[in-house]
């Protein structure tokens, strides 16, 4: 190997798990600091909402657990979310889908968990 081909060897080594890093970090999913915001619980009771008006499935909001977020065009939200399902508590992984630029929100996937 000469020089260069050792030179561009190394610069590889050291530029692939940077590039890695920012590929990970660019629409990765980070922890929603405070789950008591209004706007938080607002996408947690449309996710229940939702999930009801599609399923007609009697379920009814309780809190939000944890939550994180990814930016996207717009925002996604992947919550935990307890509600009450004919008394009986359970909780619930729901993502949605929010463009504020429409205000609209869209419930992506919505199970038990
Ligand atoms: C979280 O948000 C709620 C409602 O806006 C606020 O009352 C509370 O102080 C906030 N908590 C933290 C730790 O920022
Ligand atoms: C769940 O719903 C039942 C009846 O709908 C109610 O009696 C109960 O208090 C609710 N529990 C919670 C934790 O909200
Ligand atoms: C997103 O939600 C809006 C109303 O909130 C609805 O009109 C639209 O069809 C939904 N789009 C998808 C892809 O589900």
């Amino acid at each position: 190997m000469n020089n260069k081909t050792i030179f561009f060897l190394l610069l590889s080594l050291v530029l692939l798990p940077l590039y890695a890093f920012a590929a990970t970090r660019v629409g990765g999913w980070s922890p929603i600091k405070n789950i008591s915001d209004p706007h938080i619980i607002e996408v947690g009771e449309f996710a229940v909402s939702e999930y009801t008006r599609e399923t007609k499935s009697d379920l009814n909001f309780v809190t939000i657990v944890s939550g994180e977020s990814q930016v996207v065009a717009g925002m996604n939200y992947r919550l935990v979310i307890t509600a009450n399902h004919t008394g009986k508590s359970k909780n619930y992984e729901a993502i949605v889908w929010e463009k504020p630029w429409l205000k609209s929100m869209n419930l992506t996937s919505f199970k038990p968990v």
